[in-house]
């Protein structure tokens, strides 16, 4: 070969992985509201609002070029980081008392062993306890939104767990650790309710309510997660907020866990808030994106 030709292999060998590097997707961090139990699946008049924003998550993501998504789900509590591992994985129907549809939905998603182990590894480069899980199944908080935000089911899927000790700072530094994965096309998932208050779902009555008792909250969660990287770092201090336990009660922030992981997850540029619900009537609801 000749200098020059040496030259132009050298020139179009730059060309082609530089086509190749812009083709991948920077996928975004975002937080899902996922309802009651299968009641968004089941069409539940008062889960309709979240269905709706759960199909439309395709207005904001762009899930063909999507390579996975980690769902981090709420209703998965574990010691370390538990990351679903396997090829495929069957359905948990962790839900009781609905109706017999909702115990034959189907989600037959792929698992990525492969990326479940560089996720483990990255925690453990991180100095973060986690474990990798090829037999328990994925649970509602995984398949019932993704069902409707993408039917299809052919993009890979990986549940990760949250910690029992619904430690801020812990989630948020597994946010941390998930960012990186975002550069190479996978989506971060958070699956929860940004407003999470069992005994107080239970005594609302849709119809009859008319005013909002969590405002104070969902400000500070929509001041946070729309501000800068120094404001959204405040999400861990959430307990010190008004309302903070009004809206997640102590020991049972299980749900609000998620959403801490996607602000971990969110990057150096600002989310965006891409749902503004009232939910049985009274509780404001939020979610966000981070693109
Ligand atoms: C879903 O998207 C449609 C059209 O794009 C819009 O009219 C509707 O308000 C959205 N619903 C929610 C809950 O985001």
């Amino acid at each position: 070969m000749t200098i020059n030709k040496i030259i132009l292999t050298v020139i179009i060998f730059n060309f082609i992985t530089q086509i190749k590097m812009e083709d991948v997707y920077f996928a975004p961090s975002l937080f899902l509201n996922h309802g009651g139990g299968p009641y968004p699946v089941l069409g539940e008049k008062n889960n309709l609002e979240i269905a709706d924003a759960l199909r439309n998550v395709s207005n904001y993501v762009d899930l063909g070029r999507l390579g996975a998504i980690v769902v981090v789900t709420a209703h998965r509590e574990e010691d370390v980081v538990t990351i679903s591992s396997a090829e495929r994985h069957s359905l948990v129907y962790d839900y009781y008392n609905f109706p017999p549809e909702s115990y034959e939905l189907k989600y037959n998603a792929p698992g990525d062993p492969v990326l479940a182990t560089r996720i483990h590894e990255a925690f453990k480069t991180a100095g973060i306890a986690s474990r990798l899980d090829d037999q328990r199944g994925w649970d509602h908080g995984v398949f019932i939104p993704m069902m409707l935000i993408h039917p299809k089911a052919d993009i890979p899927i990986i549940q990760v767990s949250i910690l029992k000790n619904q430690n801020a700072a812990q989630h948020y530094e597994i946010g941390r650790v998930l960012y990186q994965f975002r550069k190479e096309g996978v989506a971060i998932f958070g699956s929860g309710l940004s407003y999470h208050n069992m005994k107080e779902f239970r005594k609302a009555i849709p119809d009859v309510e008319k005013d909002i008792v969590n405002k104070d909250f969902d400000s500070f969660l929509n001041e946070v997660c729309t501000g800068d990287e120094g404001k959204r770092k405040r999400i861990v201090f959430w307990e010190q907020e008004k309302g903070g336990y009004e809206s997640h009660p102590l020991g049972e922030a299980d749900h609000l866990m998620p959403l801490i992981v996607n602000a971990g997850a969110g990057g150096p540029k600002c989310g965006r808030n891409i749902f503004d619900s009232v939910f049985l009537g009274k509780f404001k609801i939020s979610g966000f994106i981070w693109d």
